[in-house]
């Protein structure tokens, strides 16, 4: 949701948190902020609305100089987005100064009870009262902040990840997390001297070292310039921490040569999925291999029941693998949103399994609905892209993506990674059960280790989608329809739509249009069909027809050769013939294409779109 940056060493500490909230700005861009303690020992805070190149503008004539400071950018849950309430937030004293993500839940208890102690707030956020509350407890405890971090955190209620300077300790950083990720980089200068970086993800620090330490929930750390690190939990237990190799590099996080991340990243798909199933798919012995289900073999072959929590495009994928693993390993699977699922008393069986499909895997809904499954008994399965990350740290098993950092906020990538590792799953639990015939099984592998190269032939035979997106811009509305696997690639082709262009759009299942939602039609309602010559594809001809003889527009995604839906269609996309269970990993290209060049043509961030950020770490 918004994003944290450190840095402690030798070299300037500005330029390194301007280029790490750069890197960060994906995950939040209301607005965004630094604080630097300088040489003479000012503890300088600088703030600004906006992206943050209007950080960077303002203060170009500003001190700030020190090798010491924090970094934030900020998308707002407490309070508008403007400079008084961005982060770093001062203590009463401006001691202090700190950075903040996730939610104070209590904040407002803890403010009532700080303002009878005749102590003001600037800000209307719950920011502002941790890092008074950290104040108030140095001061009434007369103690270090260290311990003043410990004793406030001990009276939050809520998810946080934080980092605080105090002007009396320019040597001194000190962070903790609960709920909300924060990695510690280890690096060293070009003199050989530890420095310390802190980042929300690994994105502002893989620059300069890739061994880092992942923060545990309640635990608190300390770093000082001799490049000695303590870190303990909140009772002041000291904690072993574990040093981790981030398997990242630095071109996966650049354009290259792409103008937005979001079209790079559509067009890294068809090499990204071949990462994701490289080692997993064996053609020699024709073979699925997932070391996430083997490990737990018997849990699969005894589960009577799979549920996936998920949220927005993952939820999408998660209906896709429901249909295949149903359809391949005859397990009932349920798709829940994730965020309706917490606050139920969902009924889980000893034999269940929940799936937490998530490509952040910070996802606070999914995060909490599957820590209430885990409280119900049930073993846990997390399909997640980031690695380390916390859904991934809180299954019992589970297979990442590979699909590398996604960072346009519009998921392409990671959908298109999640079906196809829903596939693999479900192949995988086909093979224990023995439900698919042999001839079944190797034609699926054989079809599936075909998919990135039919993906590579989608993306080239549709790249001229930009030369018509134009006509589209004036659209109030779109319907996007499909049946079976493909309705909720039609519901996925919606949501591109609305995030990055802001046109209104709804995904239905193609039969259901008679039901209601047919009388929408009129000659300016855009209705884009996927209508492969597989599954239902007469019925969809049908439903084709109701929507021509209202006038609607036909907009469709046919397998290639298909001249019938072709003819009945205004504009019309093709993709290569595929088994049915896999048409989605196609037809969602040309939608993905569809939703970036309208978006373009509407001028709009497709990168950064607003009211929007990548992770959803808070409710
Ligand atoms: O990181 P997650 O997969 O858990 O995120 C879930 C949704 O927030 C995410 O898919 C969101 O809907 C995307 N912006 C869709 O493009």
């Amino acid at each position: 949701m918004c994003g944290i940056v450190g840095y402690l060493g030798e070299e300037q500490a500005c330029p390194i948190l301007i280029k790490g909230l750069h890197r960060l700005e994906y995950r939040g861009y209301d607005s965004s902020g630094v604080a630097i303690i300088n040489a003479k020992g000012d503890l300088n805070v600088y703030k600004a609305k906006g992206k943050v190149s209007a950080l960077e503008e303002s203060i170009k004539e500003k001190d700030t100089t020190g090798t010491i400071g924090i970094a934030h950018t900020r998308w707002a849950t407490h309070g508008e987005p403007n400079a008084i309430n961005a982060h770093p937030h001062y203590s009463e004293s401006k001691n202090l100064a700190l950075v903040h993500n996730g939610i104070i839940e209590n904040y407002k208890s803890l403010r009532t009870e700080m303002e009878k102690n005749n102590m003001t707030f600037c800000s209307q956020t719950d920011t502002e009262v941790l890092v008074q509350l950290v104040e108030y407890m140095m001061n009434t405890h007369n103690c270090d902040m260290y311990t003043a971090v410990q004793l406030a955190l001990k009276n939050v209620i809520g998810a946080y990840a934080i980092a605080i300077l105090d002007k009396s300790h320019p040597d001194q950083l000190v962070c903790a997390r609960k709920g909300s990720p924060l990695i510690i980089g280890l690096g060293k200068s070009a003199n050989g001297r530890a420095e310390f970086f802190l980042g929300s993800d690994a994105t502002p620090i893989i620059e300069y070292t890739n061994k880092v330490i992942y923060l545990q929930d309640e635990e608190i750390a300390i770093m000082d310039r001799s490049g000695h690190i303590d870190i303990t939990n909140l009772s002041n237990v000291k904690q072993t921490p574990q040093l981790v190799t981030l398997q990242m590099n630095l071109d996966q996080l650049e354009k290259g040569g792409y103008p937005h991340f979001m079209l790079k990243e559509i067009w890294e798909q068809p090499n990204a999925l071949r990462t994701c199933i490289r080692g997993r798919l064996n053609m020699a012995d024709k073979d699925v291999l997932l070391s996430g289900i083997l490990d737990h073999k018997e849990k699969f072959l005894n589960c009577n029941r799979i549920i996936i929590c998920a949220c927005g495009t993952s939820w999408h994928s998660a209906l896709i693998g429901k249909y295949f693993i149903e359809e391949a390993a005859q397990i009932p699977v349920e798709v829940e949103y994730a965020s309706e699922f917490r606050y139920r008393n969902p009924v889980i069986y000893p034999n269940d399994i929940v799936i937490a499909v998530s490509q952040s895997g910070e996802t606070a809904d999914t995060l909490a609905a599957i820590q209430l499954a885990k409280s119900k008994g049930a073993f846990l399965y997390g399909i997640c892209n980031v690695i380390g990350s916390s859904i991934a740290r809180a299954t019992d098993s589970g297979t990442y993506l590979h699909v590398g950092p996604e960072i346009g906020v519009a998921s392409t990538k990671a959908f298109t990674g999640q079906v196809i590792t829903l596939a693999l799953l479900g192949l995988a639990i086909a093979k224990e059960k023995k439900t698919l015939s042999d001839e079944m099984f190797h034609m699926l592998v054989n079809e599936l280790q075909q998919i990135p190269d039919k993906m590579q032939w989608t993306l080239e035979h549709n790249k001229n989608i930009d030369q018509f997106a134009q006509m589209f811009t004036y659209c109030k509305n779109f319907i996007y329809l499909g049946r079976g696997y493909n309705y909720p690639v039609a519901l996925e082709g919606a949501l591109k739509l609305k995030e990055i262009s802001y046109i209104h759009a709804e995904g239905y299942p193609a039969a259901e249009m008679k039901h209601g939602p047919i009388a929408l039609i009129d000659e300016e309602m855009p209705v884009v069909v996927i209508a492969p010559k597989r599954g239902m594809y007469e019925k969809v001809v049908s439903n084709i027809q109701e929507i021509k003889s209202r006038k609607g527009k036909i907009i469709s995604v046919v397998t290639e050769g298909d001249t019938v839906v072709r003819d009945m269609s205004d504009y019309c996309f093709v993709i290569p013939d595929t088994r049915d269970c896999f048409v989605p990993l196609l037809a969602v290209i040309p939608l993905q294409l569809l939703s970036y060049y309208v978006a373009i043509a509407k001028g709009r961030n497709v990168d950064q779109p607003r009211n929007l950020a990548k992770s959803v770490t808070v409710e």
